[in-house]
């Protein structure tokens, strides 16, 4: 299954990736981790240890490596260079390790932003066009409040684009424009999950306001997540309250990619 985590900045994009990532590993799966987002966090979320932390290289970082595999020097604009490099073995080389979760970082977008068409963000395309449609593997990439690694040629594989939400507008603005996108693209299985709730009265602000959504999970507003997160802890094993109900979006997901892998 391959699941993309996007959102508006600080919904709890990381906190809900690093939980199911949590969840898959425990019941005995092998788990890609995809971090996406510039601002870097799903390690530490996930429970990475300092030490491995440390131990990660953003792959857009490793100038080298890029003009190796596409041919051109990153940053050195125009020439020509590969548009399909090879990438099979970036995950071993780079990633790291915990349980059963290999996690591999994508690092800051050169400046031109994602969608400058040079080495680097070649690379990273080919890099998750590759483990998109690469089959018989838990992917969960978590995004930031954007789309743009995901091309048309891997919308289709996408098993499940969960956009987070919280109470009030602004994040509910972003979800819409991200569904737009998604669909563009040829994403059809685009999910809410609706998270930091204080009242069963927010479950209705999100029905009323994103009635043409399918949310797929409600999350409470949880105190020990803060707290977890001042200690420098992981949301897992603690944080039951969320991840109960992470467990009841687990639940949906494993019941709806069966259901399209029957069709
Ligand atoms: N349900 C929740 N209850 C309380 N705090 C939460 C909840 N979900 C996320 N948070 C906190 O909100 C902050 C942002 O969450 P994070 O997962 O890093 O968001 P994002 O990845 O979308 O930027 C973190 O401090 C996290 O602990
Ligand atoms: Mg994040």
């Amino acid at each position: 299954m391959k699941i993309a985590v996007t959102g508006k900045g600080g919904v709890g994009k990381t906190t809900v990736a690093a939980i199911l990532a949590r969840l898959y590993s425990h019941q005995g799966d092998f788990v890609l981790a995809v971090d996406a987002d510039p601002d870097a966090n799903l390690a530490s979320a996930i429970g990475f240890s300092e030490l491995e932390i440390s131990k990660i290289q953003p792959l857009s970082s490793l100038s080298s490596f890029i003009e190796e595999r596409t041919g051109a020097r990153p940053g050195a604009g125009g020439g020509f260079f590969k548009i399909n490099p090879r990438v099979d073995d970036v995950v071993d080389r780079f990633g790291i390790q915990f349980e059963n979760i290999r996690l591999i970082s994508i690092g800051k977008p050169k400046p031109g932003g994602t969608g400058c068409y040079c080495p680097e963000n070649v690379f990273i395309k080919s890099l998750v066009t590759h483990l998109i449609l690469k089959k018989d593997e838990m992917l969960i990439v978590d995004m930031e409040a954007g789309i743009e690694h995901l091309g048309r040629g891997t919308a289709k594989a996408v098993d499940a684009l969960l956009i987070v939400v919280e109470p009030g507008k602004r994040s509910l603005q972003t979800a819409k424009e991200i569904r737009k996108l998604a669909l563009d693209l040829g994403i059809l299985r685009v999910f809410l999950v609706a998270n930091k709730l204080h009242h069963t009265q927010d479950e209705d602000f999100f029905r009323k306001n994103l009635s043409d959504f399918e949310i797929i999970g409600f999350l409470p507003f949880d105190k020990a997540l803060i707290e977890a997160d001042t200690n420098g802890q992981a949301p897992f094993p603690t944080c039951r309250r969320v991840i109960q109900e992470i467990e009841k979006i687990k639940h949906f997901l494993d019941t709806n990619s069966q259901m399209s892998e029957d069709k």
